[in-house]
Formats: C-alpha cells, sequence, structure tokens
C-alpha cells in the first residue's frame, strides 16, 4: 500500500498525564445495561473507554464534522493536515474498541472521501474494508458543473474474515402477475439455481428435482434438499406454464414475503436531509437549532444490515441531535431487541439560534424526549 503521510497537528489531550487525572462520574461498569451519554470530547472519552470496552464494540457509526468550511451549529472548518490529525488519533482507538467480529461506518461527503479512504487504509487495513454505502440524501448539492446526490458511509470491518455476512430484508410490493392462478396471489420468480455448468457436483446442495412433466434438474440449488422439499410441498417452484413444465425452475416469490439479500451499496429508501431536519424540529419544538442531522432510517438500516445481534454495543462519538440514539431505539422497539448505546458529543457551543446552549445539551434534550417515548432509559456520564 502506497505510504500516506501529513503534518500531524498535535492534540493537549496527547498528554497522558492529562488524561490520567480525569475520570468518569459514575464509573462505568464493565458490562453495559443502560445507554450511556456522555458530554465529552471524544478524545480523551475514547482514551478512558478503551481499556473498559476493548474489542467489545459491535458497532460503531460516527459522522463526523466533513469540513465543509461552512457555518453550522458546530465547526467544520479545518485545514486538511489538522483534520487528518483529529480523525487519527479517534480511528486508532476506535479500532481497538471493534469487537473482533464488529464494524465501523464512516459518514462523510467528498470534501474529505479520498483522504479519509487513504486513513482508514492504513489504520483499518485495505483488506478490511468492506463498502462505501452512499445515501442519495435529497435534491443534491450542485454547483456549475453538476448536482452530487450522494453522502458517503464508508464501512470498514475490524476483521473481515470475522466479520458476518450483511443482509437486509425486503418486503415484496412489486409483483403484478400470477401466471398459475396461485389463489395466495400475485408472485415473481426468483433464481433458486446455479446453471448446470456453474455447479458443483460435491457441493451438498447438489441434488435433482422433477419437473411435474418428468423433465429432471440436477444441479447446484441455492438451498438444502430439505429447504426444495418443502418449496416443493407449499407449491412455491415454478416450472414454467403447464403442460410442458420444462423451464428452470425458480421460486415463487408472493407479494409481502420477507426476503433477505445482499444489501445493495446505494441507499435511496430511507428519509431526505428535509425530512431528518423537519423531524429533529418537531422534536426539539425548535427550528433549526442543529443543522445536519441524520435521518433515524438511515442509522437504522445500517445497523440493521451490519448487526443482527439484538443485544449489540453501539457507539456513536459525534453524536451531534443524538440520532443514533433514536434509530436503536426503534430497531428495539421493533424486535424486542436490547441494544445499548454509548453516545459522545463534546460540549461545542451551539452557533445557531437556540435554547440549547450547548451541542451536548441539545443531545441530551432529544435523548431524553426519545427515552420517554421509547423507555429506554439513558444514563448521563460526566468525566472530569
Ligand atoms: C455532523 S454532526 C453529527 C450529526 C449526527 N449524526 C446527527 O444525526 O445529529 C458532528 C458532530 O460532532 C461533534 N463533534 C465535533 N468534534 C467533536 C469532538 N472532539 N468530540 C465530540 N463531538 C465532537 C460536533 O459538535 C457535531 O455535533
Amino acid at each position: 500500500m502506497p505510504s500516506f503521510t501529513w503534518e500531524d497537528t498535535p492534540d493537549p489531550y496527547d498528554d497522558s498525564s492529562l488524561v490520567n487525572n480525569l475520570s468518569f462520574s459514575p464509573a462505568l461498569p464493565a458490562t453495559i445495561d443502560n445507554h450511556l451519554f456522555l458530554p465529552s470530547d471524544n478524545y480523551p472519552a475514547l482514551q478512558k473507554l478503551t481499556p473498559i470496552y476493548q474489542n467489545k464494540i459491535d458497532l460503531i457509526y460516527i459522522d463526523p464534522p466533513y469540513n465543509t468550511g461552512n457555518t453550522f451549529a458546530y465547526e467544520d472548518s479545518q485545514q486538511h493536515d489538522e483534520w487528518l490529525s483529529f480523525m487519527s488519533r479517534r480511528l486508532k482507538l476506535a479500532q481497538q474498541l471493534l469487537a473482533p467480529t464488529g464494524c465501523i461506518f464512516i459518514a462523510i461527503d467528498q470534501t474529505e472521501l479520498y483522504h479519509l479512504k487513504l486513513l482508514c487504509d492504513q489504520i483499518f487495513g485495505e483488506q478490511n474494508f468492506v463498502n462505501d454505502f452512499m445515501w442519495l440524501h435529497g435534491k443534491g448539492k450542485k454547483d456549475t458543473w453538476s448536482r452530487t446526490l450522494q453522502q458517503h458511509t464508508l464501512c470498514y470491518a475490524k476483521d473481515k474474515a470475522n466479520l458476518p455476512p450483511f443482509r437486509e430484508t425486503q418486503s415484496t410490493t412489486w409483483a403484478t402477475k400470477n401466471p398459475d392462478n396461485d389463489p395466495r396471489g400475485n408472485w415473481f420468480s426468483g433464481s433458486i439455481s446455479f446453471t448446470e455448468k456453474r455447479s458443483n457436483p460435491s457441493h451438498k446442495n447438489y441434488f435433482s428435482i422433477t419437473s411435474p412433466s418428468g423433465k429432471v434438474w440436477t444441479r447446484q440449488w441455492l438451498c438444502t434438499k430439505d429447504q426444495m422439499d418443502e418449496l416443493l410441498a407449499q407449491n412455491k417452484i415454478w416450472f414454467g406454464p403447464a403442460p410442458e413444465y420444462d423451464a428452470v425452475p425458480r421460486e415463487k416469490i408472493f407479494n409481502d414475503q420477507q426476503k433477505e439479500i445482499i444489501p445493495r451499496n446505494i441507499i435511496d429508501e430511507v428519509e431526505s436531509t428535509r425530512h431528518a431536519q423537519a423531524h429533529l424540529d418537531e422534536l426539539l419544538e425548535e427550528k433549526n437549532s442543529f443543522d445536519n442531522p441524520k435521518p433515524v432510517s438511515l442509522i437504522a438500516h445500517l445497523i440493521q444490515i451490519a448487526c443482527p445481534k439484538k443485544d449489540a454495543l453501539i457507539m456513536d462519538f459525534f453524536a451531534g441531535s443524538g440520532t443514533t440514539f433514536e434509530a436503536v431505539c426503534t430497531l428495539n422497539a421493533n424486535d424486542n431487541g436490547t441494544r445499548r448505546t454509548i453516545l459522545i458529543q463534546k460540549q461545542e457551543p451551539n452557533k445557531n439560534q437556540s435554547r440549547y446552549k450547548t451541542l451536548s445539551d441539545l443531545c441530551w434534550a432529544r435523548i431524553q424526549t426519545n427515552s420517554m417515548a421509547y423507555g429506554e432509559p439513558c444514563k448521563l456520564v460526566i468525566l472530569k
């Protein structure tokens, strides 16, 4: 891998004696049974959290300042080198915190995307890059030459060899045909086998099935023999129209049937930036007190595709308005999960007009509102 260097900007919290003098109040348990909110600079906080939760965090989602040079509620203007120094310190600690099966999602736009990719390749290893999940966030950001429709979310595994496969559950709605007048309604057919040429005869799913007209199909299937027998018994295998029944067998998938698919890296079914802003304004009963909150459904989607554990420990150390907390609450409410979050948000003065003078106050206010709505208590932890 080519080396990637920049001029390092030191951080006061590089001084370990300064960090050693800090402690959490209340002290943090090794096993977390409550959500935690830390109104603190994430660098010292991550340094203190690492010895307690090293290798224990299942998923980290962060949405750091993109370094756009714009005036937002939060500071978003640094030199590239400064930004890389800032991110590198935090990402190295994040890497240590991740569980062996864990992964991190990092939201970013094109201002720092290409630097961030090189930085992450260095910290997490090029081989642990999973994908860039691009979110189509609305009408796009235009300049004289083009309109940029996507924001990026780089995903890295702690160790890709241990990362469970990502899955997305999709509910079919688009079937419009019912070629065999099935009383269960409209369906479409999905592939359920490899071609004979691509089939592996020693694979455990290599077996034969026979169509109603007696045509035998021997190949490698995408299901086991038992699952195939079940599908056949339920009349869910389509062999083509009667009386020939001679088409390559496919699975009948009915409307409203839940289907697991490999997630696409372009996310366009979740809410837009505008929608996320309106939702936050309504929750806080204040207009535009925070800029660029992410939609709850975007973060919930990423957690859902990457982490099947219903008791996952999830961290967001650039919490902003606390969207990650709400996303986890909605997931827990949907599947009776007991996921827990650790959220960190700096006590940064709010540059926008708001009754919340710091962004940590704003985040805490939203957490408390969500906490009450979902019955998910969150503990305030002070680092001093
Ligand atoms: C883009 S916003 C995150 C928005 C968030 N995803 C949401 O949906 O509301 C980035 C946040 O990181 C916070 N931040 C910046 N530097 C930080 C630091 N050193 N420690 C903790 N938070 C920090 C900023 O105050 C800002 O609220």
